[in-house]
C-alpha cells in the first residue's frame, strides 16, 4: 500500500513539474526550424493598424516557415521599448519595429545591434544619431502625404477663405509630422486660408468624434476637416450628424488612409479627398528579411507608391479591389 501511495506522489510531482516547465524560447526545438521575428506595432488605434497587423500576420506566417511574436505597445513607446529588450533576451533572428514617434530610439537599438539582431522599420521612420542602428526601412511618404491633400485644397478652393478644423495624428509619430508639415506649407502659401483650430486626437475614431462635438457645442465655425487618418474623419462625421450638418456639403472633410469604408464615403459624397496610406507591408518586410538572410545588403529606405482619391476619380473597380 505504501508503495502505491509513493509511487502516486512521484507521478504527481513530474506532472506538477511539467506544468512549470518555461514556454519554448526560440533557441528551443518548437521554434528550431523558423525564423524567429519579434515584431513590436504600435497598437490597434485605427483600421489601418489593423491591416497592418494582418499583413504581417499572413506574410510571416509558418507556413512561410517564420514564428511571429507580435507586441501591441498599445501606442506607448515605453512600451516598445520594453518589448524590444524581451526580444533581444529571447534571442529572436529580427526585429521589426513600427515605431510610435520618431524620437528616443538610441539606446534600445543600440542594444539590439550589440546583440546582433537585424532591425526593420516599417511604416513610420526615426530621428536617429546612427543610421547603422537599423537595416532598412519600408513605409509611407508622409509629408508626401500631407502636400497630396493640399494641392487638392488649392485646385479647389484656390485664394478663397477658408476656416480649417486639424485634427491630428499622435504627437512626434511621422505621419502626423509629415501631414501637418504638407498642411503648414499650404497655410503659409494661402492667406486667406485661417487654422481655426489644431488638436491631436490620437488617430482613433472616438478621440475624432468628441474633438468636433466640443467644437460644435462651442459654437465654432468652420468649413473645412483636415484629419490625419481616416478613423478621427468617420468620428468627425459623426459628430456632425449627429448636429444636423451634412458632411461633404457643409463641411468638407479631407482624410488619410483610404482604407475600404473612407473610400465608401468618397463614392457617397461624405468624405471630399482622401490620400492613401497602404498598409499591406507584410509581404514588403517578408522580401527585406530574405534579402538579410540570402546575405544581401536590402535598399536601406523603400518608399511605398501611394495613390488618391476624389468624388470624380473613385470607381467601384477601386473599391473592390481594396483589401483594406
Ligand atoms: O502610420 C500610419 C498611420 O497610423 C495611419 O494613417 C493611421 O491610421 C495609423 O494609426
Amino acid at each position: 500500500m505504501m508503495k502505491r501511495i509513493l509511487l502516486i506522489i512521484c507521478l504527481l510531482l513530474i506532472l506538477s513539474l511539467a506544468a512549470c516547465a518555461p514556454a519554448p524560447s526560440p533557441a528551443d526545438e518548437p521554434y528550431e526550424d523558423f525564423i524567429v521575428v519579434g515584431f513590436s506595432q504600435v497598437g490597434a488605434e485605427s483600421d489601418w493598424r489593423n491591416a497592418n497587423t494582418k499583413s504581417m500576420q499572413e506574410a510571416l506566417s509558418e507556413e512561410n516557415g517564420y514564428r511571429l511574436i507580435i507586441d501591441d505597445a498599445q501606442q506607448k513607446q515605453e512600451r516598445q521599448i520594453t518589448a524590444i529588450r524581451n526580444f533581444i533576451h529571447q534571442g529572436v533572428d529580427y526585429i521589426v519595429l513600427a515605431p510610435t514617434t520618431e524620437k528616443g530610439w538610441d539606446t534600445v537599438l543600440a542594444e539590439a545591434k550589440a546583440a546582433g539582431i537585424p532591425v526593420i522599420l516599417v511604416d513610420r521612420m526615426i530621428e536617429i544619431s546612427d543610421d547603422s542602428l537599423f537595416n532598412c526601412w519600408v513605409g509611407s511618404d508622409f509629408l508626401n502625404e500631407g502636400r497630396t491633400a493640399v494641392r487638392w485644397m488649392d485646385q479647389h478652393f484656390g485664394d478663397k477663405p477658408l476656416r480649417i478644423v486639424h485634427l491630428q495624428g499622435n504627437i512626434g509619430s511621422s505621419a502626423q509630422i509629415g501631414r501637418t508639415a504638407g498642411l503648414n506649407e499650404g497655410l503659409s502659401s494661402h492667406p486667406d486660408w485661417t487654422l481655426v483650430y489644431r488638436e491631436s486626437g490620437d488617430f482613433t475614431q472616438a478621440k475624432g468624434q468628441e474633438l468636433v462635438e466640443a467644437l460644435l457645442a462651442d459654437g465654432m465655425q468652420f468649413d473645412l476637416i483636415f484629419s490625419e487618418n481616416d478613423n478621427m474623419a468617420y468620428g468627425a462625421i459623426d459628430a456632425l450628424k449627429n448636429a444636423g450638418l451634412t458632411p461633404g456639403k457643409d463641411v468638407t472633410i479631407i482624410s488619410f488612409d483610404a482604407s475600404h469604408t473612407a473610400l465608401e464615403m468618397v463614392m457617397n459624397g461624405e468624405i471630399s479627398f482622401d490620400v492613401e496610406c497602404n498598409p499591406l507591408h507584410g509581404p514588403r518586410v517578408e522580401a527585406l528579411i530574405q534579402r538579410l538572410e540570402a546575405g544581401a545588403k536590402p535598399p536601406k529606405l523603400t518608399y511605398v507608391e501611394e495613390g488618391s482619391f476624389d468624388t470624380e476619380t473613385i470607381t467601384q473597380s477601386i473599391m473592390d479591389s481594396r483589401g483594406y
